[in-house]
Order: C-alpha cells, then sequence, then structure tokens
C-alpha cells in the first residue's frame, strides 16, 4: 500500500521504516525540516537499535521523507498520524494533532479518491470521533464514512526496543468508524503475519492503550511502595521480596524439566527511583484528568502519579543520609535517560536528581552511554559537566548515584575499588549488589 505517516519521532520514524521494510510505499511527514533532510540522508534523528540498518536499506527505495503534507497525502491511500501528545498540566494537550489533521482535511479537500486517516498518537478516549472526525468534515468539505475513513491505531512499542516491537507486535488493535476504515488498516498491518487483531471502536482502541499503559505504571509504583516499606523497616530487602514474588505460579512457569519462565510482566515489578519517560507520566496525568472530567476520578492512578513524583528524590535522600550538606560535594549522576537502550530523556528520574544535587550546591559529573545530547540541551548554561566516559564520571567522585539501569555500569565496583576515600554508591535500580562495593545505599533496602 501507499502510506504516508505525519510525525517523525519514535513512533512515526520506526513504524515508516518497518512499513518500508516489509513492502509498502512509505512517505514520512514532519514539519522540521532538518529531522527530514538527515532521514532522506538515510540517517536516524533518533538513536532506536536497528533503525539506522532500515534506513539505510529503504530510503530512496521504498521510504521518503517530506515536509510536505497535502502531496503525502494526494500520493498515498492511507495516512497514520504520529504527532505528539503531550500533557499540558491541566489535560491532553491536542494542538499538533488539531494542526496535522487540519491539514489532513485540507488536502483531502482537493482529493476524490477514498482515503483512510488514523490516529496512532496516544489520544484519550473519545478524541478521535469526537475531535479529529469533525475537524476533518469541516476541513475538508466531506463526509466521513462515504468520502473517507476515520481510525485509532494505537501504538505499543517500546523505546530501545522500537524496531523489535514494530517488526513483531504482539496485538494490532484496528480502532474504526466502520467496516471500510479497519479493513484498510487490516490490509496495511496484515505484512506483519498472524498477530492477534482486534477491531473495534476508535474509543474502545483509544482505552485499550491508557489501560496498558496505566497498568504498567502501576505495578512500578506498587514495587516502588513496597520498596519504600522495606527500607523504613530495615533487614528487609526489596530485591529478595520481589524475586519471591515473581516465583509466584501466576508470574512463572515450571515445565516439568525444571525450566522456568517469568511473565514479562515481571519487568515492571522491580523497585527503583520511579518511572520516566515520554509516555506513563503524561498518558496518566491525562487519563486522570479526563476521569475526573468523566465524574469517574481514578483514586488509584493518582496514587500511582504521586508515589512516583516522590521516588527520585529518595536518592537524594540516600545520599544526605552520609552527607547532609552537598556543597561543593563530587557527585557523579550515572544514566540520563529515562532506561537503557535509548537515548530519551523526556522526564528521566535523572532531571530531578540532578536539579536538586545543583540547588544543594554539588558538583556534578554526569554520564550516559547514549543521551549526551539531549542532556547538553536540557541543562544548557547550568554548573554540571556531561562527560564522556564512565570513568571520567567516577573520577574524584565521593558518591556516585545510579539512576539508570544500563549494563555498562555493572563495571561501577571494579572501577572504584580501592578508591581512597571510598565513594559512596547510591544504587536506584538495584543494579550492583550490595556487597561488592565498601559504602552502599539502594531503594529498597536499610540496615537497621
Ligand atoms: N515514544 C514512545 O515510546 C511512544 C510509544 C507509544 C505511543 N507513543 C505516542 O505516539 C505519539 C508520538 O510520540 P513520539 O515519541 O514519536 O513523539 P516525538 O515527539 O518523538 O515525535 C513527534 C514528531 O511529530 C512532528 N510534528 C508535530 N506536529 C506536526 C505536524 N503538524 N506535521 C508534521 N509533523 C509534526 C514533530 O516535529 C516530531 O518530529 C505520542 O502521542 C505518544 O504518546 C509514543
Amino acid at each position: 500500500m501507499r502510506v504516508s505517516i505525519v510525525g517523525t519521532g519514535y513512533v512515526g520514524l520506526v513504524t515508516g521504516a518497518c512499513l518500508a521494510a516489509k513492502g509498502h510505499h512509505v512517505i514520512c511527514v514532519d514539519v522540521d525540516q532538518a529531522k527530514v533532510a538527515l532521514i532522506n540522508r538515510a540517517q536516524s534523528p533518533i538513536y532506536e537499535p536497528g533503525l539506522d540498518e532500515l534506513l539505510r536499506a529503504h530510503v530512496g527505495r521504498s521510504l521518503f521523507a517530506s515536509t510536505d503534507l497535502p502531496a503525502a497525502v494526494q500520493e498515498t491511500e492511507i495516512t497514520l498520524v504520529a504527532v505528539g501528545t503531550p500533557f499540558d498540566g491541566r489535560e491532553i494537550d491536542l494542538t499538533y494533532i488539531r494542526s496535522a489533521v487540519r491539514q489532513i482535511g485540507e488536502a483531502l479537500r482537493h482529493k476524490d479518491d477514498y482515503h483512510t486517516v488514523v490516529i496512532k498518537s496516544t489520544v484519550v478516549p473519545g478524541t478521535t470521533d469526537g475531535v479529529v472526525l469533525p475537524l476533518l468534515e469541516q476541513t475538508s468539505g466531506r463526509r466521513a464514512g462515504p468520502d473517507f475513513g476515520v481510525g485509532m491505531n494505537p501504538e505499543f512499542l517500546s523505546e530501545g526496543e522500537a524496531v523489535r516491537d514494530t517488526l513483531e507486535p504482539d496485538r494490532i488493535i484496528l480502532g474504526g468508524i466502520d467496516e471500510r476504515s479497519i479493513e484498510a488498516q487490516r490490509r496495511l498491518f496484515a505484512v506483519f503475519g498472524d498477530v492477534p487483531m482486534i477491531p473495534t471502536n476508535p474509543r474502545t482502541a483509544e482505552m485499550i492503550k491508557y489501560a496498558s499503559n496505566g497498568l504498567q505504571a502501576a505495578l512500578i509504583s506498587f514495587s516502588n511502595e513496597i520498596g519504600n516499606l522495606c527500607a523504613a523497616l530495615g533487614d528487609v530487602d526489596v530485591v529478595d521480596v520481589m524475586r519471591g514474588v515473581h516465583l509466584s505460579r501466576y508470574l512463572t512457569t515450571r515445565l516439568p524439566d525444571g525450566t522456568a519462565f517469568s511473565a514479562p510482566i515481571t519487568s515492571f515489578l522491580f523497585a527503583g527511583c520511579g518511572f520516566g519517560g515520554s509516555c506513563f507520566p503524561k498518558d496518566v496525568r491525562a487519563l486522570i484528568a479526563h476521569g475526573e472530567r468523566a465524574g469517574a476520578p481514578m483514586a488509584m492512578l493518582n496514587a500511582v502519579m504521586q508515589i512516583n513524583d516522590r521516588q527520585p528524590l529518595r536518592l537524594i535522600e540516600l545520599v544526605r543520609k552520609h552527607h547532609p550538606d552537598l556543597r561543593d560535594l563530587p557527585v557523579a549522576v550515572l544514566g540520563l535517560a529515562f532506561k537503557p537502550g535509548t537515548d530519551d530523556m523526556r522526564e528521566s528520574p535523572a532531571i530531578p536528581v540532578i536539579e536538586s544535587l545543583l540547588a544543594q550546591g554539588a558538583q556534578v559529573r554526569a554520564y550516559d552511554p547514549q543521551a549526551a545530547e539531549p542532556a547538553r540541551q536540557i541543562f544548557a548554561g547550568r554548573p554540571l559537566a556531561i562527560v564522556d566516559s564512565l570513568e571520567e564520571a567516577l573520577a574524584g567522585a565521593r558518591v556516585v548515584v545510579l539512576v539508570t539501569r544500563w549494563d555498562e555500569f555493572r563495571r561501577v565496583p571494579e572501577l572504584i575499588r580501592g578508591c581512597d576515600p571510598a565513594p559512596l554508591l547510591v544504587d536506584g535500580r538495584r543494579l550492583i549488589p550490595r556487597e561488592s562495593v565498601a559504602r552502599y545505599e539502594g531503594i529498597g533496602w536499610s540496615k537497621r
């Protein structure tokens, strides 16, 4: 099929590259000319494993980038919208959706062939049929249904594994206002093979995305709440507690030959310094606000966010237990991305951790294997050093705060062994065995 994708961020570009790899003809559209130019040179504007290879193989053949949205709509039969949907502090911000949809509608005014418009961005239930559809009708002068299709296909990819998630999806939700809108998506996604597909209405499709994110966020805050109690009680280690929880037959399947498989959902059942990223925080907040407005306040998700908002600062409390005065204290912050495998720093717990250290006068050196560039932009002009190696970050540090679970950080005990005085390691991800360093503090554990 000929498909256009509006928005070439993590979702739009990865989806475009994967659909091109599977044989569709794809035009990726963005308002950002620099991104478009990079993509057309087969260079990815973001770090995502496997993406560069896909771009090198398909750009100029079945994958093209452009800033010309009307032309892309004319040349294709289906348009996916994958622009950002931030939270504005009060509710979901649909500015980018409205602007993209308005332009698509205006392009449809000049197109006689049937076209399908599918929202891929995460939007609160009711947005596709209540905001997108009327805006498309208004700007195109045509009728949804007979003249064009409207669909909602939520995205479940996880940054760092986005290419794999897209090429091997676990489910595909086909929200549509009618059978024709659903069928157009079914044809587009047929290239991914035998995947469970749920045809449904757009509101249900929208809700499935929020329910999925809400569940994962809730499991993380649940684990953190348990971990915080472990630390308060002393001599109870949340790592052992959660291992015990994981071994329940509901979470781990043991085969007769002794091999065992843990359900992947257990990866959200670990205590740490909180979740971040471009999705969980904003999506949970948007759903809470939406529930409030619908007269169905979400007490549980409110608590999920409250726990999460406080969690990064627990690392600072652990530092202050040993160093009450942080002025001029050399601190290494390990990890800036919100999770390993990505350069994305949006809502990363590293941000409040660094802000708090700087506010208290610490000398901060930060290191991340991928996120140095975004960090330099976020902290431009601020008094911290963003260094290029783990060794550089550790040099002279009195305190080491581990924020992101990068595998490379497993080398910390070996790198700080023999340092005099021994630095304090504050482990926000419980990555390092606590007996492997001289001075240790971690989330979810304390000495009694
Ligand atoms: N990042 C993820 O892991 C992820 C996973 C699932 C769902 N989502 C959802 O997908 C959507 C996109 O997320 P993202 O992380 O890819 O966003 P992003 O910010 O990385 O990319 C959005 C892109 O859209 C472009 N854009 C904005 N307005 C435009 C317009 N009118 N025309 C053309 N381009 C325009 C921006 O320049 C930007 O490049 C969001 O709703 C997000 O919640 C994201």
